[in-house]
């Protein structure tokens, strides 16, 4: 588990080194949301590169879709959202505060000193009610309910809606997947930790079809597959576990629902849940829109819906875990080194290039080696300061591997490579730079 103190370091490295900034800074902000910088944007979509790939490209069973984010309405009734997409809210009458009511023990009233709402004389509270998680708006220039959209709180039924649009336009026979990476957004009472529950968030869904007597099989298969994702990409398995939902905790249609939980510095939270629909959402689908949501099996000649194992994950929870994995302090040399041990596939930036110093052709040197991995890999080239200063630099953006033109470069046409982790110097040739990383960045 990450040390105390670890989300505030690195809240203020994120802003410092350009991961995440507070959205609308200079307007006083926006609660809830926040904005990726030239590193942050980097990682997250290394976060949804490496996600697409292992799921979508490197698998002959599950096909991608970008669906639209604002839906007909009717989407929503029929998923069950527009009634039961809540959470129970509680106001506060003396200060104006809002609360979820199943988060009152772990909420604080916002006077002072520190007390939960409700302990203080003046605190006026509410019976709970609820409150609708999904963003309203409007289609057209006229503010009627008939123009109700909301934005999308997830990007699951653009995949359900396009079922038969797949059945028909491609070839994918069951089991199969559809995939998808987009923006959601929740109307969520109490956004905390960071970017762990923002207003507007990126998810990366799976809903999987199979036949109703394998979907156990199934839901197995991706317990075990979604838990390895993760750990191939540096989250060590003592900060990962797997969270059966008890009977009480199921949405009515759910066959069971997983959660893989990562150990945040403050504690266990939900990374992805895993769930069993059985055929609750195409039904639901067929039965709003009248059309025909069957599949034929053409060996069985059998005609059914099938059910759906549903892996959702959080591409923007997912890149707050793995920069609380990823963060460390250490002693070297008498000062403390901040470094972020990203995997080299999540790296933002694959290899930083420095010459030794601005003199002797080195710093031409150092420019053609960058831009000749530039057509490959974002790189950075950094010729201010000392180079151990440099280093420092790189370790905290998570760079893997930094390169150094010196002297001996012009002679023997090697260069210094120095690896983020071990700190360990060595040197290759020039025209080895490319196959090293590729090694060494493609799993
Ligand atoms: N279609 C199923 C679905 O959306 P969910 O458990 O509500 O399931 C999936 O959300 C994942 O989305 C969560 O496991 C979490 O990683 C992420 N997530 C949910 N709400 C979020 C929020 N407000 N901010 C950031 N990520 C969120």
């Amino acid at each position: 588990m990450a040390e105390p103190g670890t989300l505030e370091k690195l809240v203020s490295l994120c802003k410092r080194r350009g991961f995440v900034y507070p959205g609308s800074e200079i307007y006083g902000g926006l609660t809830g949301t926040w904005d990726y910088g030239p590193l942050g944007v980097e990682l997250l979509r290394n976060i949804k590169n490496a996600w697409w790939h292992d799921n979508v490209t490197a698998r002959d069973d599950i096909v991608g879709l970008d669906s639209a984010i604002l839906m007909n309405r009717t989407v929503w009734q029929a998923s069950g959202h527009e009634d039961a997409f809540t959470d129970p809210l509680i106001d506060c009458k003396a200060c104006k505060a809002r609360f979820r009511a199943d988060q009152i023990a772990e909420s604080a009233c916002p006077r002072k000193p520190s007390k939960h709402p409700g302990e203080f004389a003046e605190c006026q509270l509410t019976e709970a009610r609820k409150f609708n998680l999904m963003f309203k708006t409007f289609v057209g220039p006229v503010e009627e309910s008939a123009a109700t959209v909301y934005l999308r709180p997830e990007t699951a039924q653009g995949m359900f809606v396009n079922f038969k649009n797949v059945c028909d336009s491609t070839r994918v026979k069951l089991p199969f997947g559809i995939a998808q990476i987009g923006k959601a957004f929740r109307n969520e009472i109490t956004p905390k930790q960071f970017i762990f529950r923002s207003r507007e968030f990126e998810l990366m869904e799976i809903e999987f079809f199979c036949k109703p007597e394998t979907s156990q099989e199934w839901y197995r298969t991706w317990q075990d597959t979604r838990f390895a994702w993760y750990q191939s990409l540096g989250l060590k398995g003592s900060n990962l576990r797997l969270r059966e939902h008890a009977k009480e905790e199921l949405a009515f249609y759910s066959r069971g629902t997983s959660d893989i939980e990562y150990q945040f510095p403050w504690g266990w939270g939900e990374l992805e849940g895993i769930a069993h629909r059985g055929d609750y959402d195409l039904s639901q689908h067929q039965k709003f829109s009248g059309k025909d949501l069957t599949y034929f099996d053409d060996e069985t000649k059998e005609r059914f819906l099938p059910h759906v194992i549903e892996p959702a994950a959080g591409a923007t929870r997912a890149t707050l875990a793995f920069l609380c994995e990823a963060y460390a302090e250490e002693q070297v040399e008498g000062e403390t080194r901040t470094v972020l041990r990203l995997s080299p596939r999540l790296a933002p930036v694959k290899a930083a290039i420095f010459p030794l110093v601005k003199k002797e052709g080195m710093p031409e040197r150092a420019m053609a080696i960058c831009n000749d991995l530039k057509k490959h890999w974002p790189v950075f080239y950094d010729e201010k300061g000392a180079v151990g200063r440099r280093y420092r630099r790189q370790d905290e953006a998570g760079t893997p591997f930094c390169l150094t033109v010196d002297g001996q470069t012009a002679q023997d046409q090697t260069v210094t490579v120095r690896e983020r982790d071990s700190m360990t110097q060595t040197r290759i040739g020039v025209d080895h730079i490319r196959n090293f990383l590729i090694e060494r960045l493609i799993d």
